[in-house]
């Protein structure tokens, strides 16, 4: 299967999905990152790994580089099958939504519905969680759809909130469920074992 990765930051869910696939833990290939930010991290990685990099439209309004209906264009040309947001921070538009129906995954580092949707980014995610009293939190993977953070879900991890923790000390402890929990439903996705319910639920089938 043929991948493309999409991110705006370092890239660590990028790199651990890199490595599966190149370790064949995934059977699918990253062919294309996408970015819009080409300075960013992940974007380097990409070079330093001779994996073309793509600019994302700039905005839905602007008349530079790529528009929405021409990244449909490219990413079909790299014969894309499914698209994964790793840490990337723009709307998609709609264009590539209805182009790739129940192929975007999105991976957000709390438990949805809790704590997701517009603003809720970064550290200030881990902030919130610590700041309601939560005592769990955990990485969410999802399918995408036209709104942040409300697709269908896909997989949960729970990770314990420690009482004296930091933002930073529970992004890394959740973090490190992210790129297990991405790799798992990802590889998943490859060998076609994701099964969608009547209702419009999707349900991981284990390995056989
Ligand atoms: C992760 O916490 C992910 O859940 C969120 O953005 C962060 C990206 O981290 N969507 P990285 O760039 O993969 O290290």
């Amino acid at each position: 299967k043929n991948l493309a990765v999409f991110v705006s930051g370092g890239g660590s869910n990028f790199r651990s999905i890199h490595n599966a696939s190149i370790n064949g833990l995934i059977h699918g290939d990253v062919v294309v990152l996408v970015t819009d930010k080409p300075g960013c991290g992940g974007a380097e990685y990409a070079r330093d790994h001779n994996i073309p990099v793509i600019q994302f439209p700039k905005s839905k309004y602007s008349l530079e580089g790529l528009s929405p209906t021409d990244l449909v264009i490219s990413l079909r040309k790299w014969k894309i099958q499914y698209i994964l947001l790793a840490g990337f921070l723009k709307l998609i538009p709609t264009e590539l939504v209805q182009a790739f129906p129940r192929s975007i995954l999105n991976i957000h580092p709390s438990l949805l519905p809790a704590f997701g949707g517009k603003g809720y980014y970064g550290l200030k995610v881990h902030k919130a969680v610590i700041e309601s009293g939560a005592r769990y939190s955990g990485p969410t993977v999802h399918f995408v759809d036209e709104h942040y953070d409300t697709g269908r879900i896909l997989a949960q991890k729970v990770v314990p909130v420690l009482a004296n923790d930091t933002a930073e000390q529970l992004a890394a402890r959740v973090l490190c469920e992210e790129h297990q929990v991405y790799v798992e439903v990802v590889s998943a996705l490859c060998e076609d074992r994701i099964v969608w319910r009547e209702d419009g639920v999707p349900l991981i089938r284990s390995k056989e």
